[in-house]
């Protein structure tokens, strides 16, 4: 049996909402058809966003959304994707699927999105192929409210008021598709050209993130630290208040991305495997967070790990560029364990944003024209969201056991805990094993004996259970009952292959 102690008199810091993030680009369905149809479309929508997406987005509380890329980021020129829609230029996406971007979806549109949402803003921009000066003027087009040429355009093009940009991420995977740099090269770039990120008054601050490493790159996190803080201790006001991260969990082999495994036909061998290197992420956070402890004690630095999540194979007969993946309970799992993972080190982790949105990656919803299902992802975040801006508390989870075996052993059992404004206390877990249900005895530090349980919800099936258009609720949120009240805390019993929240409010 395992053992969760929670001593709720603890509180370690604040679960930044912005962990729950999300990321789209303009690959394959995400952005068009996946968030926008457009005005004309046969699909209710408003202002051409899909209005089924955007409320099933809200219903799960998406607090900010990263675009345009990825890759694409350092190939957009935001010029493109302004004025009127049928002066827009037209054009390859050369990176992804070889397909026309008509730049219909442009800066206009993206923060009409996130005003629909309701969520925070994170435009990446291009250091590969734009210039300082572009960034700049990109920057001056969102957010100056003064008098000067680009704000001159934005009223010109529709837009009186400036937008709220709230973080900008200065390029994107520089060390690959970014620009193949070396780490210092960046580092000089990314000095230079934050300079001209401006904070324009009314609308500050914006979040500068610099780029950072792809996966257990550990010298680019203390190259791009070094040359960054080089003369200058002081950098770290003002000048840099993100470091990103990126990993992505592959199935199969680790470097062969030709074979990266079926998204929903696996082994269970594959299925642990995949679980155990999803949990990799914590690792990942300890040693680039150890380098960035060394720069900045102080943790003023967030690590933004603006993209993760299970890349497999595409769809049988989809467009490899495409990036289409299904989601099963396997996707589930990943994403339970790692937004605990990312919830218990909440100190340094400042926001994340799963690969991405809609589908595309480990998506929260997939469409097929007109209809459009949630996958076992979204309801991972939706329950997961009553952690958004709560108090972390200290838990100490014991005896949890093993699932897998050999090189794919991981916990049984990953659990983080966090109390809310209102003092109800959030458990989320979740059980790593397909063999058998697994019992955890919940203690309480204080007050145990006030608490009762206000609402538990969990999401369990086949390691595969997936939602497909003919079955689209094969996989969703039920109540949990398996739970009961004990001296001093409480029992809860998770069934094998699961994700569990239980919510405990005094009475
Ligand atoms: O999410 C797909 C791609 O993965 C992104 O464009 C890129 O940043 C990463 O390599």
């Amino acid at each position: 049996m395992a053992k969760l102690f929670i001593n709720n008199s603890c509180k370690k810091g604040t679960i930044a909402p912005e962990i729950y993030g999300h990321f789209s680009e303009h690959l394959g369905r995400c952005i068009y058809e996946g968030l926008y149809v457009g005005e004309q479309s046969d699909i209710p929508n408003t202002n051409g966003m899909r209005n089924d997406v955007v409320e099933a987005l809200k219903e799960m509380k998406i607090p900010v959304l990263r675009w345009p890329g990825g890759c694409f980021a350092d190939e957009y020129h935001w010029m493109d994707g302004i004025g009127p829609k049928e002066q827009r230029k037209k054009m390859i996406n050369t990176h992804w699927g070889g397909v026309v971007e008509d730049n219909s979806f442009g800066t206009h549109e993206y923060f009409e999105l996130c005003r629909q949402l309701g969520c925070k803003t994170y435009v990446n921009a291009n250091v590969g192929s734009g210039t300082v000066r572009e960034m700049s003027e990109w920057v001056e087009y969102m957010t100056f409210n003064g008098v000067s040429p680009m704000a001159e355009l934005r009223k010109r093009n529709g837009h009186e008021e400036p937008w709220k940009l709230d973080y900008i991420g200065v390029g994107n995977e520089n060390w690959g598709c970014g620009g193949n740099m070396r780490p210092q090269f960046y580092a000089d770039e990314y000095r230079r050209y934050q300079t001209y990120v401006r904070n324009y008054s009314g609308n500050a601050p914006i979040t500068k993130i610099c780029c950072g490493a792809n996966v257990d790159d550990y010298r680019w996190t203390r190259k791009v630290l070094e040359t960054c803080f080089e003369g200058t201790p002081a950098f770290l006001h003002g000048h840099m208040d993100g470091l990103s991260l990126h990993y992505y969990t592959l199935p199969e082999t680790e470097d062969d991305w030709n074979v990266k495994g079926s998204a929903t036909n696996f082994t269970e061998e594959i299925f642990y495997q995949t679980l155990k290197r999803g949990v990799f992420m914590e690792e990942l956070i300890r040693r680039h967070g150890g380098i960035m402890d060394e720069f900045d004690p102080e943790k003023k630095i967030g690590m933004m790990v603006d993209e993760w999540g299970i890349w497999t194979d595409v769809e049988p007969g989809t467009n490899p560029g495409f990036l289409y993946q299904q989601n099963t309970m396997r996707d589930a799992l990943v994403a339970g364990n790692t937004l605990n993972i990312f919830n218990n080190h909440c100190d340094r982790v400042k926001m994340a944003n799963i690969a991405q949105l809609i589908n595309v990656l480990q998506s929260v919803m997939l469409t097929e024209g007109e209809k459009m299902i949630k996958t076992p992802t979204y309801y991972v975040f939706k329950m997961y969201s009553v952690h958004q801006g709560a108090q972390l508390l200290s838990a100490d989870l014991t005896e949890q056991g093993k699932a897998g075996s050999g090189k794919n052993e991981l916990d049984k059992v990953i659990a983080s805990v966090s109390e809310g404004d209102d003092g109800t206390i959030n458990i989320t877990l979740t059980n790593n094993s397909l063999e058998a249900a697994e019992t955890v005895e919940v203690k309480l530090a204080e007050d145990a004996d006030a608490y009762g349980v206000s609402k538990a919800s969990v999401l369990t099936g086949s390691m595969n259970a997936h939602n497909t258009f003919a079955q689209p609720d094969a996989v969703k949120e039920e109540p949990f009952k398996d739970h009961k009240k004990t001296e001093g805390g409480f029992i809860f019993t998770l069934p094998a292959c699961s994700v569990v929240c239980v919510r405990i409010k005094k009475a």
